[in-house]
C-alpha cells in the first residue's frame, strides 16, 4: 500500500480520500489540500495511469496547485482535485459517474468538482444528479459558468498585455511578435484576441489541420511543434502541455517574455531560477490562467454574472504586476515569489 504522506508531493494535505465502487468499476482519489480559504475547489481528471502511484502523485500535486491558484485569484475557495483511474480503454459509464458523484457528495461540500482533462460539461451534469458540489455546468448566456476556456484565454490575453507593457514598454500588442504553442480552446481564443490588436503571430499545434486553419484565418505564420519553443519572438505563450520549460528548453528560448495558459509549465523548481537567471519575464502559470476557475467558482458560489467574472479576470494583471515588482526588487524568481505569496494567503507562509 502506498502511504500518501510518504510521497515527495505530500504537502500536509488535509485529506486524501480513496473511493472504490465495485459495481461500476470506479476507482477515484480526491485530495483536499487546503480549506483555509473555503471549500477545496478543483476539477476531476479522468485518466489511465499505468501505475496507481502516479495517480496519487498527480492528485497531490494538482490539488496543491489549486490551493495556490484559487488563493491568488482572490477566491474564497481552497484547493482540491480528483482523479478517476480509467482502464486502458478509458471506459466511462453513467454508473461510474453516478458513483463518483456520490463520492464527492460524501465529503459534504469540503470538495467541489468541475471539468479537467477527460471530463466534459455533460459529465458534470451527470455528477450533479448525485451532488450539488459541482460546477462547470452549462449556463445561460450572461451568467457565470460554462466552458472555462474562453475566460481563461481572456485572462491570459490581459496577462500578455501586462507583460508586454512591463517588458517592452508598449501599451498595446500592435506589431509585437507572439509565438503560441497549442491553439486549442485557450490558445486559439488568445490568438484571435491578439490578432485583433494587430500582433504578429507564429502558431504551432500537434493538430496540423487546426493550426493551418487558424493561421489562414488570422494571417499568422505557422511552424512545427518542434520549432515553436525556439522561435525568435517577443513573447512565447505555452498553451498546450505542462513541463515545457526545463534546463534544455530554457537555454534555447529566444524570447524576452514567457506568458501562457498551460498548467505546471516549469518542469522542476530549479527551472524557476533558470528562467529568472536568463532575464526572461515569466508570468507564473497559475496566476495568469486563473480566468477559468474564476468563472466556475462564481457559478458555484452564485456570486454574480458574466460581468462580475470579467471584472475579476481584469484583476489578473495587477497580481502579475505585484509579483514582478517583488521579483525585481528582491531578485527572487517570479515563480518563487508567487508561491510565497500563495502560501501566505493559505495560512502556511
Ligand atoms: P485543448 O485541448 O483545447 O488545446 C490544447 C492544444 O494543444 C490542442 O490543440 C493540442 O493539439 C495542442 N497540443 C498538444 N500537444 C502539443 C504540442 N506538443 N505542441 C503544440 N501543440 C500541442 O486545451 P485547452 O483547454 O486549450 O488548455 C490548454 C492548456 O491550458 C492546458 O495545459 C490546460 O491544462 C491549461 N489550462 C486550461 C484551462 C481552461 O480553462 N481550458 C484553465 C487553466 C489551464
Amino acid at each position: 500500500m502506498i502511504a500518501p504522506w510518504s510521497l515527495p508531493d505530500f504537502d500536509d494535505h488535509e485529506g486524501v480520500h480513496l473511493f472504490r465502487d465495485a459495481a461500476s468499476g470506479l476507482t477515484a482519489v480526491i485530495a483536499v489540500h487546503s480549506t483555509h480559504l473555503g471549500p477545496a475547489a478543483g476539477g476531476t481528471r479522468f485518466w489511465h495511469y499505468a501505475d496507481p502511484a502516479e495517480a496519487i502523485t498527480d492528485v497531490l500535486r494538482l490539488s496543491r496547485g489549486m490551493s495556490f491558484k484559487n488563493a491568488m485569484a482572490g477566491l474564497p475557495m481552497g484547493g482540491g482535485k480528483a482523479v478517476i483511474l480509467a482502464d486502458p480503454l478509458r471506459t466511462k459509464t453513467p454508473a461510474m459517474l453516478a458513483a463518483f458523484g456520490r463520492a464527492v457528495d460524501s465529503l459534504g461540500g469540503r470538495y467541489v468538482t468541475a471539468e479537467d482533462v477527460g471530463m466534459s460539461d455533460a459529465d458534470m451534469v451527470a455528477i450533479s444528479q448525485q451532488t450539488k458540489h459541482v460546477s462547470g455546468l452549462p449556463v445561460a448566456a450572461g451568467n457565470a459558468g460554462g466552458d472555462p476556456g474562453p475566460t481563461t484565454a481572456l485572462g491570459v490575453y490581459l496577462g500578455v498585455r501586462a507583460a508586454i507593457a512591463r517588458g517592452l514598454g508598449k501599451s498595446d500588442p500592435r506589431g509585437v511578435h507572439v509565438a503560441i504553442q497549442g491553439v486549442g480552446s485557450v490558445g486559439g481564443a488568445l490568438a484571435r484576441l491578439l490578432a485583433a490588436d494587430g500582433a504578429r503571430l507564429t502558431l504551432a499545434d500537434a493538430d496540423a489541420k487546426r493550426a493551418r486553419a487558424l493561421a489562414d484565418e488570422l494571417g499568422a505564420e505557422l511552424v512545427s511543434t518542434g520549432e515553436i519553443m525556439t522561435v525568435e519572438a517577443d513573447v512565447l505563450s505555452p498553451c498546450a502541455l505542462g513541463a515545457v520549460l526545463d534546463e534544455r528548453s530554457i537555454a534555447a528560448l529566444q524570447v524576452g517574455i514567457v506568458a501562457g495558459a498551460a498548467n505546471n509549465q516549469l518542469a522542476t523548481q530549479a527551472d524557476a531560477d533558470r528562467i529568472h537567471a536568463r532575464g526572461i519575464l515569466y508570468a507564473p502559470d497559475y496566476v495568469i490562467n486563473a480566468g477559468g476557475i474564476i468563472n466556475v467558482a462564481l457559478e458555484y458560489l452564485g456570486q454574480g454574472d458574466r460581468a462580475e467574472v470579467e471584472a475579476r479576470v481584469a484583476r489578473i494583471p495587477e497580481r502579475l504586476e505585484a509579483i514582478w515588482s517583488e521579483s525585481a526588487s528582491s531578485g527572487v524568481a517570479a515563480a518563487v515569489v508567487a508561491d510565497r505569496m500563495a502560501m501566505r494567503l493559505i495560512g502556511r507562509g
